[in-house]
């Protein structure tokens, strides 16, 4: 008998908008990433996406949001290193980063610098260090709560000069750098994609970067070794995720349209000129973003233990 042509499942996806949730203020570093990563999926996946910031908690409310979503496949999390530290630093954290998500893949690795307010009269890190330790609470450190990149640079800076800041919590770290332009606060780390422009035009002043190698990007600012904080290094992964459940089908086409993206000449310049640069395809992979998920949370734990009053 002849065989019966069986009409392949209509797999359809998307057939509607999707919403992508940034833990964090609009103007910030994640919603900067996002936001470029979403144009170029969104004209790869031929659906409008919508960049929803939920602030609060370092981005836990946000990604718990996420967790707590439909997994249809229109409600996805932009989110970063923070993922991976949470755990840590919430005890009853309302999601599980390594149960309550399918992995879409690696996005980019941003490096950070430590930043001051403009009027700043010192001239090197380690007269900042010396003027933070002579300070101690006197200075306000800046970040994007607990939990947030922002937050465990700070930790890792207070922890290597072994000096307490006084922390000013923000929902993210793009109105935090208005009150350092603005002199409301002393000091912010903060990522790349966020502060470059502003070190460029002068409105705020950067002391170093907080990874081992100078950036092409901020030629001048030292490295860590470079400035005095020999052991300083963080960077900040960012992955995208959808909510446990969501169907493998749909989890490949957006992973698909994800590398699409981070391939996008225009993502490149842009993730470039920002002092960054999109993940290769190798890592924006599922099996990538949930390795770096477990291992970043085995590896952060000891230390934020370790950092004692310093994490909160
Ligand atoms: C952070 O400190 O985690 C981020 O800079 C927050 C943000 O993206 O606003």
């Amino acid at each position: 008998a002849a065989a019966i042509a069986v009409p392949a499942m209509a797999f359809a996806y998307p057939t509607q908008p999707i919403t992508i949730v940034v833990p964090f203020s609009a103007g910030g570093p994640t919603d900067t990433v996002t936001r470029l990563v979403a144009q170029s999926m969104s004209a790869e996946l031929g659906q409008n996406i919508v960049v929803e910031n939920v602030g609060g908690a370092g981005g836990t409310l946000g990604a718990a949001r996420v967790a707590q979503a439909r997994n249809d496949g229109y409600t996805l999390l932009l989110h970063h290193i923070g993922m991976s530290t949470a755990p840590s630093l919430y005890p009853n954290l309302p999601f599980d980063p390594t149960t309550d998500f399918e992995y879409v893949g690696l996005v980019t690795e941003v490096p950070m610098v430590i930043a001051a307010r403009p009027s700043l009269e010192h001239e090197t890190l380690a007269d900042v260090i010396a003027w933070v330790q002579a300070e101690g609470e006197g200075v306000l450190y800046a970040n994007a709560g607990m939990g947030a990149a922002s937050h465990l640079c700070g930790l890792l800076f207070m922890e290597a000069i072994g000096t307490q800041m006084t922390v000013i919590p923000y929902q993210g770290t793009g109105p935090a750098i208005t009150d350092l332009m603005g002199g409301q606060v002393d000091l912010l780390c903060d990522q790349t994609t966020n502060t470059t422009n502003q070190i460029r035009d002068g409105s705020i002043k950067a002391y170093a970067v907080t990874v081992p190698d100078r950036l092409d990007s901020l030629p001048d600012l030292p490295t860590p070794a470079e400035a005095g904080l020999p052991d300083f290094s963080v960077s900040i992964w960012h992955g995208l995720y959808a909510p446990s459940g969501t169907s493998p089908e749909i989890v490949a086409r957006l992973t698909e349209a994800l590398q699409i993206a981070l391939a996008d000449e225009n993502v490149i310049a842009r993730f470039a000129d920002l002092g960054t640069a999109p993940s290769p395809a190798s890592d924006a992979t599922p099996e990538a973003l949930q390795a770096k998920v477990v291992s970043e949370i085995a590896l952060w734990g000891p230390v934020i233990e370790a950092a004692g009053e310093f994490a909160n």
